[in-house]
């Protein structure tokens, strides 16, 4: 299998990685970085589970082939939490819990950062753009009743404290 290198920003970090030219984004993160946030549920870009945020968009990385995230930033869960200067859960994460929006928690990662997109383009979203927001991501267990929700009370604490967001 021929390989090639990729040069890459994840969570914060330059990082450079030789690969199977095949691999996508999803197996970089979870096979090369140990970054098992992301989760593969259908591999045809229908679910939504493997979301991350590529150059600040949620992508779907099983759709992602590695080489075309070369030389661009990559945001998963695990960056979310650790760039938080008090190391407390992201307010998106704590909202997620407060609500009980996640379940089996599955969805959870993608919602997370597919929520987080929106709120840092929209600090004010509707009932609809949330709904339009998560509409890729889905949920199996929760309804997405408490998901809104969540959304919306991590949109009110991130409107008082408005150094949370990234
Ligand atoms: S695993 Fe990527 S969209 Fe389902
Ligand atoms: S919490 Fe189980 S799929 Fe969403």
């Amino acid at each position: 299998m021929k390989e090639i290198e990729v040069n890459l920003t994840i969570n914060h970090k330059k990082v450079s990685r030789t690969v199977p030219a095949n691999w996508r984004l999803l197996d970089l993160l979870r096979e090369g970085f140990s970054l098992t946030g992301c989760k593969e549920g259908c591999g045809v870009g229908e679910c939504g589970a493997c979301t991350v945020l590529l150059a600040g968009e949620p992508v779907n990385s099983c759709l992602v082939l590695v080489g075309q995230a070369e030389g661009k930033e990559v945001l998963t869960i695990e960056g979310l939490t650790a760039a938080n200067k008090e190391e407390e859960l992201h307010p998106l994460q704590q909202a997620f819990i407060e609500k009980g929006a996640i379940q089996c928690g599955y969805c959870t990662p993608g919602m997370v950062l597919s929520s987080l997109a929106l709120l840092r383009r929209n600090a004010e979203p509707g009932v609809k753009e949330i709904k339009e927001a998560i509409s890729g991501n889905l949920c199996r267990c929760t309804g997405y009743k408490q998901i809104v929700e969540a959304v919306q009370l991590a949109a009110d604490w991130l409107k008082e404290d408005g150094d949370y967001i990234e």
